[in-house]
């Protein structure tokens, strides 16, 4: 069952009164600081919009479209062996018939249209290459694959979306069309943005993705008034909890969570994945990460990461912890003592963590839905009332005071997951707009 909401984004309503850290003001000039980097007006047209006009006909768009899927499905199988880079499918179809494939994936480092281009070889001649992200036109790793493009002779480029990368956006087309190829944009514009959402967060904010995920009853609660919370949803959406987690660089818990439940928080799916998951502990001032803790005896194993604040006093806790391979974070603090999450992303990203999956508990996720740093949530609710004033509810923090300054998710879909539902959507104001610069593009394309 899939159901979609065009639900409003709240992203002034900042409510919180915890972290003087963390301001909307701060944020909102983050936002706007990336937007001026990129040229972009802060209510202007994002990664998705190309204002060339393009003539295609009905019979031509259904074709553009049935390879890019593939194109799509291709860049997919990079899943866990790209971050920090985008997730990049091509194809080279020579009348009609695919000539040629790739999709980028670590440690190699060549683009996904280089791969293609490469197996290609002579028939990439008057041939049109599919991507779903715009062609790089600098220099990085590799050469620009504009250059290779030009070089192997295609004669037109369809592609998904802009690149959001200031080296690229918008250059990598305009090379493509000056060398007299036909470039034409916005094809399967919003699915090549969700695809591709982390990297385009990363890019506009400077910051990892965040993704809040959490598992509860009905009636919205994490745990009973006993403090039971193993389990409340069933087998195949615990076992979907862990196919989240294969896609993302670092799970986080609050300290809380780590005292009452002494998790894991591996990736058990199997799938390869090119760097192992980081667990990162928010912890306080008061670090109470206990040492026996599971994450703190297997930190040699899997990596810890605890995020404590500069204002720390328990030396000898924190000299115990990294002995046993924990290493620590120190960020500022905000005026409860608890690490500015804000600060702390930040710190994350110049770590190399490009995405986040924030598992709970509820003060962690309240004080993350209050800084309005979470771009996207995903709920899985067993059809269960566990009720109580008392029972911890999924979410805490200090909350909204009006309805309308409440956390309104865009984009939403239901799933059925075994006997438990999964309901998703986005919180993120870069990528709800992305998204919506995204459905422009693909019209545009399509009219
Ligand atoms: N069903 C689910 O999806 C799920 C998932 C996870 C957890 N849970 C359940 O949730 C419960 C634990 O949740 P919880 O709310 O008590 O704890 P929590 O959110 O896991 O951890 C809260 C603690 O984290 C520390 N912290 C560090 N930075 C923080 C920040 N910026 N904002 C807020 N806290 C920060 C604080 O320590 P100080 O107090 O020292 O400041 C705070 O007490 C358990 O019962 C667990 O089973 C359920």
């Amino acid at each position: 069952m899939t159901t979609t909401s065009s639900g409003r984004h709240q992203q002034g309503g900042r409510t919180a009164t915890g972290g003087s850290c963390i301001t909307n003001g701060s944020y909102g000039n983050t936002w706007l600081a990336a937007r001026k980097q990129l040229g972009v007006a802060a209510t202007g047209e994002l990664s998705g919009i190309d204002s060339w006009e393009h003539n295609v006909t009905e019979a031509a768009a259904t074709v553009h479209e049935r390879f890019m899927r593939e194109t799509l499905q291709l860049a997919e199988r990079g899943r866990g062996r790209v971050s920090p880079r985008p997730l990049v499918g091509s194809l080279v179809v020579r009348d009609g018939i695919v000539v040629g494939h790739g999709f980028y994936q670590e440690p190699e480092p060549s683009h996904a249209e280089v791969r293609a281009l490469r197996e290609a070889g002579a028939q990439a001649r008057g041939a049109t290459l599919y991507v779903n992200l715009e062609p790089c036109a600098h220099y990085g790793r590799t050469p620009p694959c504009t250059t290779a493009i030009i070089a192997a002779g295609i004669s037109r480029v369809v592609a998904g979306i802009r690149d959001p990368n200031p080296q690229v956006n918008g250059h990598g087309f305009t090379q493509l069309r000056e060398a007299g190829l036909e470039v034409i944009t916005g094809v399967l514009a919003v699915a090549s943005t969700q695809l591709n959402e982390v990297f385009i967060v990363n890019q506009l904010e400077r910051r990892p993705f965040v993704h809040l995920k959490v598992a509860m009853s009905l009636d919205g609660r994490i745990a009973t008034r006993t403090g039971a919370s193993r389990w409340i949803t069933g087998t195949a959406a615990r076992a979907a909890g862990q196919a989240l987690r294969h896609r993302y660089d670092a799970i986080a818990v609050g300290v809380g969570t780590v005292m009452a439940d002494n998790p894991q928080l591996t990736d058990r799916t199997g799938w390869e994945r090119h760097r192992p998951l980081v667990r990162v502990v928010f912890d306080s001032a008061r670090v109470r990460l206990p040492p026996d803790a599971t994450l703190v005896q297997t930190a040699r194993q899997t990596p810890t990461w605890l995020i404590t604040t500069t204002t720390a006093d328990n030396a000898e806790h924190l000299a115990r912890l990294a002995r046993c391979g924990v290493r620590i974070l120190a960020v500022e603090a905000d005026d409860r003592g608890r690490p500015c999450l804000a600060t702390a992303l930040e710190r994350l990203f110049s770590e190399g963590i490009s995405s986040l999956l924030v598992e709970g508990g509820a003060m962690l996720a309240g004080a993350f839905v209050d800084a309005r740093l979470i771009d996207k949530m995903t709920c899985f609710i067993a059809p269960r009332l566990i009720g109580g004033t008392t029972a911890l509810s999924a979410i805490g923090g200090t909350g909204a005071p009006t309805l309308e300054e409440t956390l309104q998710l865009t984009g939403v879909t239901l799933e059925q997951v075994g006997t438990d539902f999964a309901l998703t959507g986005y919180a993120g104001r870069t990528i709800i707009e992305a998204l919506a610069a995204a459905r422009v593009a693909e019209q545009r394309f399509s009219l």
